[in-house]
């Protein structure tokens, strides 16, 4: 990737990783101390949808303690199905065999009607194993600013049109929960204003915004979520951003700023809409350390990733299914803990 973002992404990295370690430290290990929960709505149905076990809860108490999430989220729990979600996989030719096909082994398997791999090439192999769910953008197969925005301009495209509530965009280096990816979610209202993921910085970025009448610049601050981590949108919000984000518009007005996918996204949003990008912990990029994740709390994420191959020791620290030669990335032994009964799991064992 190119553009301004980068080189701010790269400095960012090192000061957030400092912020994330001060973070992890202060969150409880094993029993979560007793607080005021947010009122859930009664009944067997939500539960469900919710999905069982402490994973979700966990996960959305540690937005409200962060309090950004508590109040917006506990004024509109909606009953939200899975398939209210749609969920984009950002992806390119080279990673189809690498990376593509242990999404569809794992969590895909488990989210097959909401996600949709968007692609810039129209591989048969891939077309067998997910039909139509796989969306040659015809973009670019470069990894520039320009390919990357044609993608998200077409997957954007294709969420308004899917008519669903939610829109998620992750990248296919990245396992999404869906238990705790929904009970997220179910927090807010599809109609509010909603945007959540995980700052790549830990400071808002500038960019030059319009140039005035006298020829000088005004710049404008905002936040954005990180497209490695993955991020959710609302439709109400996603509606807004129509002007400046559908049919094309978005790729105008990533190269009126200059700037990337993710960031172009954080600007439309935090910088032209006015509506702040919630920061959630949940969401993991490979730019992380993640080894910092371990035991339960990798089970309560919304999003894991794995480092690159100059970095494959950056990976979540599971144990106990897999070996690290047979699942160099853990997301095979992750996807066994959360679903035991997936086919080629190994058996429980007996204790
Ligand atoms: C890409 O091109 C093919 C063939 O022309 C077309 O059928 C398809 O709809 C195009 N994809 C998008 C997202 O426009």
């Amino acid at each position: 990737m190119s553009g301004p973002c980068l080189g701010l992404r790269r400095a960012g990295v090192l000061l957030s990783l400092g912020a994330a370690a001060l973070l992890l430290l202060l969150l409880p290990r094993g029993r979560a101390p007793p607080r005021p929960r947010p009122p859930r709505p009664a009944g067997p149905s939500a539960r469900r949808a919710a999905g069982p076990g402490p994973a979700g809860s966990r996960g959305s108490s540690q937005l409200a303690r962060r309090g950004r999430l508590g109040t917006a989220g506990s004024a509109a729990r909606e009953s939200l199905e899975l398939k209210d979600i749609f969920i984009a996989v950002k992806t390119t030719r080279k990673y189809h065999r690498s990376r593509l096909d242990l999404l569809l082994q794992t969590w895909i398997s488990q989210a097959r009607g909401q996600t949709f791999i968007f692609t810039d090439w129209e591989d048969q192999e891939l077309r067998l194993k997910a039909g139509d769910h796989m969306i040659n953008t015809n973009c670019s197969a470069v990894h520039t600013r320009q390919a990357l925005c044609c993608k998200m301009s077409v997957e954007y495209d294709k969420f308004l049109e899917s008519g669903q509530k939610w829109f998620c965009h992750v990248d296919d280096d990245n396992y999404v929960n869906p238990r705790t990816l929904l009970h997220l979610l179910s927090a807010f209202s599809h109609s509010q204003d909603v945007y959540v993921g995980r700052p790549s910085l830990d400071h808002p970025i500038e960019a030059a915004d319009h140039v005035q009448s006298d020829g000088s610049k005004t710049t404008v601050k905002f936040w954005f979520a990180t497209g490695g981590a993955g991020f959710c949108i609302s439709r109400g919000l996603a509606l807004k951003m129509s002007p400046w984000a559908s049919l094309g518009n978005f790729i105008s007005t990533a190269e009126r700023v200059r700037l990337p996918d993710d960031c172009t996204i954080g600007y439309i949003i935090e910088g032209l809409l006015e509506v702040k990008l919630l920061h959630s912990p949940l969401f993991h990029s490979h730019l992380e350390n993640l080894q910092r994740l371990q035991g339960e709390s990798v089970l309560q994420q919304v999003t894991l990733s794995y480092g690159d191959p100059e970095n494959k020791h950056n990976v979540v620290s599971v144990g106990g299914v897999f070996g690290l030669q047979q699942d160099p990335t853990r997301f095979k032994s992750v996807h066994c803990l959360l679903y035991p009964d997936t086919i080629w799991c190994p058996a429980k064992k007996m204790s």
